[in-house]
């Protein structure tokens, strides 16, 4: 597709740059206006490294899951040399998903494939069974001895590059893209008690069609300005006047901070304390806090002083993403007595902030579909807004300049 120039002004995306103090929010059309996400699909998603999961969903040679990013079907899967291979599941003779189901019932006929994993040495398309091995090369190809100069090896399925940074994957559609895990030397340095590369998911999970942008989500993430107020009583040990973030300066790739708390191990439960074991590489101070990371587009992260949460975001429209979900923990904590019904516990106490954070989510973008809808000014509460917004239109502004140089 040929590169397309914002729709909206980049002045006008430039006025929710730089400080909190002075920012206004994004115009309400780069929530609501379809040609503006085709623009921001280009300038961020196309461009910006994709957290896909986690290596340690896919630990042994074989293993793999499907995912679906910028409406494209891949397939992340372990190699024979343990390697992580991101490629697409568009099958390279006429297209099928190859990891579709061969057959389906009546209700489901019209849908698209469904996300799978499993394990495998192969993996065969049901329309006419090519075969591939777990590099994506084309391994098994029946009955084409009469077509000329028909080579299996000269065929493979397209692979995404690929970065684990702290056992996360991300993949970019960009092959001249800056390398990832340079650009977070910051984070790291603040989350390295927490030994992130060695946590082990626990409950994958994904939620298709979130009615709402892609944005109104990770901001929500983010910001610490509303947990005392949408969230008053369960968010009180970790109050909004202790949200703190770490200053962004042009060429991050994280926009992280806490949320000071008012007792040590604090848990998001009604307990308000943390349910599994104290991560012991943790100092004093760190328990006295929760702390969110996002990398941007697509991977939030939450630490609290048992465990952490991570969140991708991968846009499907203008108007609703996919959200898939995991807890992390240090490998002994899943071994505990009781973990899977201290997990139910956990997983009870977030659902009271997803009735909050999700209904609110939705009727925000209602509201920015409003012909009264804002360009509202921040609290220092929520300054992480005003840098997410930088590093937006750091991107916008770029894109558009490609666009522009080569029409
Ligand atoms: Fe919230």
């Amino acid at each position: 597709m040929a590169a397309l120039r914002s729709p909206i002004p980049i002045e006008e995306l430039a006025r929710s740059s730089g400080e909190f103090s002075t920012a206004v929010g994004l115009p309400p059309a780069a929530y609501s206006d379809p040609g503006f996400f085709e623009f921001e699909m280009q300038a961020v998603y196309e461009r910006e490294w994709i957290c896909v999961g986690r290596a340690d969903q896919i630990p042994d040679p074989g293993d793999f899951y499907t995912i679906t990013v910028v409406g494209e079907p891949f397939i992340v899967a372990r190699n024979k040399q343990g390697e992580v291979n991101v490629m697409s599941s568009v099958c390279q003779h006429r297209a099928m998903c190859i990891t579709a189901p061969a057959q389906r019932t009546p209700a489901e006929w019209f849908e698209l494939p469904p996300e799978t994993s499993g394990h495998g040495n192969t993996f065969r398309c049901p329309y006419h069974w090519w075969t591939y091995d777990l590099d994506g090369r084309l391994v098994g190809a029946p009955d084409m001895d009469r077509t000329t100069g028909f080579d299996k090896s000269d065929i493979r399925l397209p692979r995404l590059r690929t970065e684990t940074w702290q056992g996360f994957i991300f993949v970019n559609f960009d092959a001249g893209a800056e390398p990832l895990s340079p650009r977070l030397g910051r984070l790291d340095e603040a989350l390295a008690n927490f030994c992130i590369e060695d946590m082990v998911t626990v409950d994958p999970a994904t939620v298709p069609g979130l009615p709402f942008n892609w944005k109104i989500m990770a901001e929500n993430f983010m910001e610490g300005y509303h947990p005392s107020r949408l969230h008053k009583g369960i968010h009180d040990f970790a109050p909004s006047s202790g949200a703190e973030y770490a200053p962004y300066e042009p060429g991050d790739a994280a926009l992280f901070g806490a949320m000071h708390a008012i007792h040590p191990d604090g848990g998001f439960n009604p307990t308000e304390k943390i349910i599994f074991p104290l991560i012991e590489t943790l100092t004093e101070p760190e328990r006295w806090k929760i702390q969110f990371a996002y990398i941007p587009p697509s991977l939030l992260i939450g630490l609290q002083p048992d465990s952490a949460f991570w969140f991708t975001v991968q846009p499907t429209s203008v108007d609703s993403h996919t959200l898939s979900m995991a807890y992390i923990f240090p490998p002994s904590t899943p071994q505990i007595h009781l973990f899977a019904e201290k997990l139910h516990a956990a997983i009870q106490g977030v659902e009271l902030f997803n009735n909050q954070d999700l209904p609110t989510n939705t009727a925000v973008h209602a509201g920015m579909k409003s012909r009264f809808a804002p360009r509202g000014r921040y609290s220092w509460q929520e300054s992480v807004l005003a840098s997410f917004n930088t590093w937006l239109v750091e991107r916008y502004a770029a894109a558009d300049e490609r666009a522009r140089a080569a029409a």
